[in-house]
């Protein structure tokens, strides 16, 4: 039957029947049903938590209760410094609340080149970019580098930013097992040897919490001639002596062609940049879409940014009570006997692995109850179907509310049966 023969309608037939009318969210069901299920149970919807009052970086009012703060990126507490509140306050007087332009158009303000000064200090790098998100920084950087018949190899646990990075470029996409050297190495040997290859990995993986081995993974990349991209959102501010991320821990931050960050973690704000030697880099001002088609970040963020990423060059002290407040955590969870994503504690985040979602729920609302908030991951976004309670310390959680936060776990592990 031609197109023309299925709409034709013989008027005599009557009015033309309405066409059935689309239901575009009809995808959604099974996944609303299952949500609906789970508030049904009367248990709160660890999605949509609204945060009263926030005193400091670890505390909070929710629904009238002081909660201690264990599920925030705020890994080196800058959101209440004063020197940063003080930048953007002077900011915000002095250039208004808003840019309402692009960073190629007018919205680069003197503040905007500041803060790409200061990462360049703090990464030593040559050169930096200033998006406004880490989502956007690795979604327009991607994008613009990788093309058509080039090559993006990525982990396969790596970031939702990335995989949309990929997603909207032109590249081939080949994905290695997650942190697997020899996977990388195997896919890296089967590539066309003439074709341009971006490897893109992640410092810390954010739902486990556990690190790449970036020393071995940037040394294959290399011997098989692709570039590198680290995403260091997070793992800026904690590893390695000044901070810049695993890269500089494991020694090979020279070696390494682009780092993707964020403000929206250690920085304590929000936005995204890429700091890199080549100096092309300046030239993708030009042609990378999620940095050219959108409005550029407001002069208070980029000052409070710009006055935070000063500060963290200087914070060894915060650093390593970072380090001791994770390592304390996951030693007392794990004696109190929950299950862990790694078997020492590898970053700032400690993941707690739950059986089911139900269970998951229940956990996480005792510890609401209790005082205490983390946040629950689900798949999609976690790997390999696993349902987890994501605690990520902060350098301002006192040793005395670590161990206020253990007691909140026994107490809770306990009234849900998770542990004995
Ligand atoms: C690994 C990673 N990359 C990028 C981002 C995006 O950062 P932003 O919040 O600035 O968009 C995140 C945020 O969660 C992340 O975890």
């Amino acid at each position: 039957m031609t197109e023309a023969a299925a709409t034709a309608h013989d008027p005599a037939e009557g009015p033309r029947p309405a066409p059935p009318k689309s239901d575009l969210f009809a995808k959604f069901a099974p996944l609303m049903a299952e949500r609906q299920a789970l508030l049904d149970t009367g248990l709160r919807d660890p999605f949509a938590i609204v945060m009263d009052e926030v005193h400091s970086p670890t505390l909070a009012t929710i629904r009238g209760k002081q909660t201690i703060l264990l599920g925030t990126y705020n890994y080196m507490g800058m959101t209440f410094d004063p020197d940063v509140i003080d930048a953007g306050k002077d900011a915000l007087d002095a250039f208004g609340a808003g840019t309402t332009g692009s960073r190629v158009l007018n919205g680069t303000y003197q503040g905007h080149k500041a803060c790409e000064e200061a990462l360049k200090e703090f990464y030593a790098m040559d050169h930096a970019m200033v998006f406004s998100t880490g989502y956007l920084a690795n979604l327009g950087i991607i994008s613009t580098l990788a093309g058509k018949g080039d090559y993006i190899i990525l982990d396969a646990d790596s970031h939702a930013s990335i995989y949309d990075g990929c997603a909207l470029g032109n590249a081939e996409v080949v994905r290695f097992r997650h942190n697997r050297v020899d996977d990388l190495d195997k896919r890296l040997a089967r590539l066309p040897p003439e074709a341009g290859k971006l490897v893109v990995l992640e410092g810390v993986y954010s739902m486990l919490g556990d690190i790449a081995p970036l020393d071995e993974m940037v040394a294959v990349a290399k011997r098989h001639g692709a570039m590198t991209l680290v995403d260091e959102a997070h793992a800026m501010g904690f590893f390695g002596e000044h901070g810049r991320g695993v890269a500089e821990a494991q020694g090979v931050i020279d070696d390494v062609d682009f780092i993707i960050g964020t403000f929206s973690k250690s920085v304590g704000t929000v936005g995204g940049f890429c700091v890199s030697n080549h100096e092309e880099l300046e030239f993708l001002r030009l042609v990378c879409r999620p940095y050219v088609f959108t409005a550029s970040l407001p002069p208070s963020v980029v000052a409070t940014a710009a006055t935070s990423i000063r500060k963290l060059m200087h914070s060894g002290n915060k650093r390593a009570h970072l380090w001791e407040n994770s390592k304390r955590l996951h030693q007392g969870l794990r004696d109190l006997g929950f299950t862990l994503a790694t078997g020492t504690a590898e970053s700032a985040i400690i993941a707690v692995l739950l059986p089911d979602q139900e269970r998951a729920v229940m956990m996480w609302q005792a510890l609401l109850d209790e005082g205490l908030y983390v946040n629950m991951a689900r798949p999609p976004a976690t790997p390999a179907g696993t349902y987890l309670l994501r605690c990520s310390l902060c350098a301002d959680h006192s040793a005395e509310q670590v161990e206020r936060i253990l007691a909140m776990f026994a107490a809770a592990g306990r009234a849900t049966s998770c542990i004995e």
